[in-house]
């Protein structure tokens, strides 16, 4: 089983460069672009360059051998475009064009493209999930009923853009999540249940959540759909766990849980670095001043503008590591002029959760929490599109084996020095040098690594192979037409798409953009644009989040 689920993780993690969905779309470009006008239209010639399989059907292609191919032939010889390129009578397509139309039909042209492996997944419809979450509900302890939650893959599973390696990813990443988010010492996985898998599970309990935590992770749930066909399913799973929603999209709560608000809001992290120390025990002005605290520095950070300084502290759980960053590199905010007296622009902790899982925290100068850190401070250069360091993921993301390794620069020069603006041997006793934190860091990503694991996750290779930050990235780009009809389980994309080419009012919102080849909308919009076109569309009404019944509040210990 372990090994099963490793090379699932790799299969997925070699997905990551997506080719496939790349080159179906060059290829299919390339003949929109100079084909379409005849190959196209309300009348085409033997094909429609918009219906991929049209040429299957008019046999100009064989999937899986260009060079026998009669379109091949007719642009290598130039008989094609009729006309010429560019209508310049004579010239030919250019080869590299010819080129990307050779690899795409070798790799299966349109047959790769609109029935990939994905396809042959059998749809599944609301219903079926629902009817899962019924089922288990119903066989669950009454009194264990109130506290657990669903998640769905269903919108993953029924659309081609999802690998079925992919799917497997987004299990992990879930139960990596969910315990990244947690307070308890144990670390538990979701259970999988229904139709391949599909419906996730968790008992509130086991992450210290509550009904309130659960309702605040709803109230921005922008998929919640009341359809006008399940009420009776929807009414029954209210009237069995007491929840208005039935169940959440693994997609978006990966993609949302992981970062401020709700980051903050779930873990109930304190709105001070002074509390958040109250809270782990860590008594760092004294902890310093006993030489009990570790300090290290560093000229030349992987993340952090200037010079850095780390500070490790033991707690109950484990470490509690803060940095010292700071905005420039004047004498005032130099490590190595002063490194006993530290006055940080700001500083990101890292501490272990009872469960030896991380959880993360910014504070601006003042020591206030703050959602990302300011870019003047620190960046992701992992990350160019968004540089944007944010609490949560961002961290999770490239601090993939626990703590980074980096090399300490300061102990070395102390015992150089003859004379300081600072105590020396304090300094000594504070800054330890690299082979103590070697141990430090060997220590804490043992107990990460270890903990990681117990969720069902390997440590990751590198950034690219994270799968929360992967998956959180990959929700927020643009999602394709197919994506969006599996959001609303409508089985056929083109269903969808006659639909909208039908509704002057999803035209005027702008849900065009989803028609044509080249079709897609912008996260963002596809979600404040959700309830209206499943409205407009006659699916259903979107969710009010107000709950039917008195909700249970568990109360956490403190
Ligand atoms: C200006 C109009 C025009 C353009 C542009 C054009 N075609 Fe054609 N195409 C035709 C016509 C007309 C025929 C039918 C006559 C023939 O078979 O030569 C045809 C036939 C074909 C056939 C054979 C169809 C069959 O059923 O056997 C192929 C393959 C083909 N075109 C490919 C292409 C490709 C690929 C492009 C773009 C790179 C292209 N054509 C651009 C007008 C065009
Ligand atoms: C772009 C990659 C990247 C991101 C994003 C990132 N870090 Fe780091 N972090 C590093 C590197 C590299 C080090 C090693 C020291 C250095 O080079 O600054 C480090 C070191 C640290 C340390 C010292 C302990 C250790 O692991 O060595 C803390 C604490 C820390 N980071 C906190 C955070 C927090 C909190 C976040 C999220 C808000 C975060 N980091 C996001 C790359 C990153």
């Amino acid at each position: 089983m372990a090994l099963l689920l490793i090379g699932l993780f790799l299969l997925a993690s070699k997905g990551f460069g997506q080719t496939s969905p790349d080159l179906n779309s060059k290829a299919l470009t390339i003949l929109q672009e100079n084909c379409g006008g005849c190959h196209g239209g309300p009348d085409p010639y033997s094909f429609d360059v918009r219906d991929p399989a049209s040429l299957l059907a008019a046999r100009v292609i064989q999937s899986g051998n260009a060079s026998g191919s009669e379109l091949i032939r007719r642009l290598e010889a130039g008989i094609m475009p009729l006309g010429g390129y560019k209508g310049q009578r004579g010239a030919k397509l250019p080869a590299e064009d010819i080129q990307i139309l050779r690899q795409w039909i070798d790799a299966g042209g349109p047959e790769s493209a609109r029935l990939p492996r994905s396809v042959q997944r059998q749809f599944i419809s609301e219903s079926q999930v629902l009817a899962a979450i019924i089922r288990d509900l119903a066989s669950a302890p009454e009194a264990d009923r109130p506290y657990l939650r669903y998640y769905s893959l269903a919108n993953l599973w029924n659309s081609v853009d999802v690998e079925e390696s992919e799917l497997e990813l987004y299990r992990m990443a879930l139960s990596k999540l969910v315990n990244h988010l947690s307070w308890e010492k144990e670390i538990t996985q979701p259970r999988q249940l229904g139709f391949e898998n599909t419906v996730l599970r968790i008992d509130l309990r086991n992450y210290r959540w509550t009904a309130e935590t659960w309702r605040e992770i709803i109230a921005t749930y922008p998929y919640g759909l009341e359809r006008s066909d399940l009420l009776e399913n929807i009414h029954r799973v209210q009237a069995l766990s007491g929840v208005s929603l039935p169940y959440i999209r693994v997609d978006w709560f990966i993609a949302n849980a992981s970062t401020p608000p709700l980051y903050h809001t779930i873990l109930q992290l304190p709105g001070t670095l002074d509390e958040l120390e109250t809270l782990l025990e860590v008594h760092a002005t004294f902890d310093v001043e006993q030489n009990l605290a570790r300090r290290f520095g560093l000229r030349n950070s992987g993340v952090s503008r200037n010079n850095r300084a780390m500070e490790r502290h033991s707690t109950v759980y484990g470490a509690y590591w803060k940095s010292f960053d700071f905005a420039g590199n004047n004498p005032g905010q130099n490590i190595f002029r002063n490194p006993l007296d530290l006055r940080a622009d700001g500083g990101e902790i890292i501490f272990n959760l009872p469960n030896g899982l991380q959880a993360y925290f910014i504070a601006d100068r003042q020591g206030k929490r703050i959602d990302a850190a300011p870019v003047n401070i620190v960046r992701d250069r992992t990350n160019p599109d968004d540089p944007v360091v944010r609490t949560g993921r961002s961290c999770i993301g490239c601090h993939v084996r626990g703590m980074n390794v980096f090399r300490d620069e300061i102990s070395g020069t102390l015992r150089a020095r003859p004379q300081a603006l600072f105590n020396l041997d304090r300094a000594e006793a504070l800054y330890p040098g690299q082979q103590e934190l070697d141990r430090l860091l060997e220590l804490d990503n043992t107990r990460f690594s270890r903990a990681l694991g117990r969720t069902g996750s390997r440590t990751p290779g590198g950034t690219d192979d994270e799968p929360i930050s992967h998956l959180a990235r990959k929700y927020e780009s643009t999602l394709t037409v197919s994506q969006a009809a599996a959001d609303l389980f409508i089985e056929n994309p083109k269903e969808l798409e006659k639909l909208i080419e039908q509704s002057t009012p999803l035209q005027i919102q702008g849900f065009d953009q989803l028609l044509g080849p080249k079709g897609g909308i912008k996260r963002d919009s596809w979600e404040q644009g959700f309830g209206l076109v499943a409205r407009e569309l006659g699916i259903g009404e979107f969710f009010s989040p107000t709950p039917r019944r008195q909700d249970i509040l568990v109360t956490v210990p403190q």
